[in-house]
């Protein structure tokens, strides 16, 4: 077969929606492109680079470890991920750690532990994983089973049984979690994909106490909320509740690909030598760009400094939301924020706001998702504020 250079079709196979902007370097707010134009990104790889673009601890880091050891099998032991399952179990409420690429790994991951140990453990030869609606746990087909959207099932059939879905935020539904005796339930604490919505208090409270007493395992999809998003290492910790697994990916690498899940010893007995594996999960350059991540993210300071940024853009979305009826209501938590709006879609705000020089994104077609690094200033925040005023006026005047 030959190809022809000159045809203008990407030889990438064309599974995204692609913004005509090609993207070639970072710093950390900003993005430049190959004209060298720059852009405020509110996006932050959608939620992946919390430290901001190529934040320099975990570029020396890297390239330290680019000079040692790129790859070994996980035959042999790995220093980096010692270090890093190290610093995840001291700073959260798990004792072991499974590294794989991605977090639709992750969640595979987590999906294959509740069912071995429910059957190991509980002999149940059938076990079930309770999830809910609007969710996105990834486009593996046991994750996007898990997934309560059908858009992202649709065409994928058959899907994998053992899942069972649920409303979100719905206290009466709980009931029928009692009914359904799942082996474990599995939830994102803010709904990111599906709408930038956060769990109720209550029923997050709830829903831990009838998993608590049935011995549910209670398993978290933080993969876009953890790393410090939402202003602590982990959103569960603004809950009061101790999940029994919890998965991650995107913040976890600053932007290199790594995912894991951290188990608390009852849940990990669930696998054994030979029950799971990867290739690449937890090399030694994924786990480098993990250990300064993490480190970085725990150093005084910077949590706070991503709770203080998260009150003053929520100032300044409040302000954007009384000046344009469109927006119907400012949500989130920490630096993760939902603008509702209705009359005009999420997409053709976050469309027009590239022409101002801004990058955010979409969860779903009417919510604008602003994402910025953690460590963003009050300047960045203003310029940011500047170019949504922009943007809103000209969907105004369009309107
Ligand atoms: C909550 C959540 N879970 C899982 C995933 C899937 O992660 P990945 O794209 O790394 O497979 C995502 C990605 O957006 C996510 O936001």
């Amino acid at each position: 077969m030959t190809t022809n250079s000159s045809t203008a079709q990407s030889a990438v196979m064309s599974v995204y929606n692609r913004f005509p902007v090609t993207l070639v370097k970072g710093k950390g707010s900003f993005v430049w492109d190959n004209h060298d134009k720059q852009y405020l990104d509110f996006t932050s790889g959608i939620a992946t680079c919390n430290l901001g673009h190529v934040p320099d601890s975990v570029q020396k880091k890297l390239e330290e470890q680019l000079q040692q050891l790129w790859h070994c099998s996980n035959l042999y032991h790995i220093p980096n991920q010692e270090e890093l399952a190290s610093l995840l179990v001291a700073n959260s409420c798990g004792d072991q750690v499974f590294f794989c690429n991605s977090g639709a790994e992750a969640n595979e991951a987590a999906i294959k532990l509740a069912r071995s140990y429910s059957q190991k453990i509980n002999g149940n030869a059938n076990p079930l994983v309770v999830t809910f609606q609007q969710s996105f746990h990834g486009r593996t087909l046991a994750t996007l089973t898990a997934t309560g959207q059908e858009k992202i099932q649709h065409g994928f059939a058959p899907l994998m049984p053992g899942f069972s879905y649920l409303p979100f935020n719905d206290i009466t539904a709980l009931d029928e979690l009692e009914k359904l005796q799942p082996a474990a339930v599995l939830l994102e604490l803010v709904q990111g994909e599906g709408g930038v919505i956060p769990a109720n208090e209550g029923w997050i409270q709830k829903l831990a106490q009838i998993c608590q007493a049935q011995g549910i395992l209670l398993m978290v999809d933080e993969i876009q909320t953890g790393m410090g998003r939402t202003g602590t290492l982990f959103t569960y910790e603004h809950y009061n509740i101790e999940p029994d697994v919890i998965s991650l990916a995107k913040g976890l690498g600053s932007g290199f690909p790594i995912g894991a899940i951290i188990a608390k010893n009852e849940a990990a007995k669930g696998f054994e030598p030979g029950s799971h594996g990867s290739t690449f999960g937890g090399n030694p350059l994924a786990t480098a760009a993990g250990v300064a991540t993490v480190t970085q993210l725990l150093e005084p300071g910077i949590l706070e400094h991503a709770k203080q940024m998260s009150s003053y853009l929520d100032k300044q979305l409040q302000k954007l939301q009384e000046s344009y009826s469109f927006i119907r209501e400012v949500r989130g938590k920490g630096l993760m924020k939902g603008l509702v709006v209705d009359k005009v879609s999420a997409g053709e705000i976050i469309q027009k706001a590239i022409s101002h020089q801004l990058l955010i994104l979409t969860a779903g077609p009417n919510v604008v998702r602003i994402l910025p690094p953690l460590t963003v200033t009050t300047d960045e925040i203003d310029e940011f504020t500047k170019a949504m005023e922009k943007t809103m006026q000209t969907i105004e005047k369009g309107a």
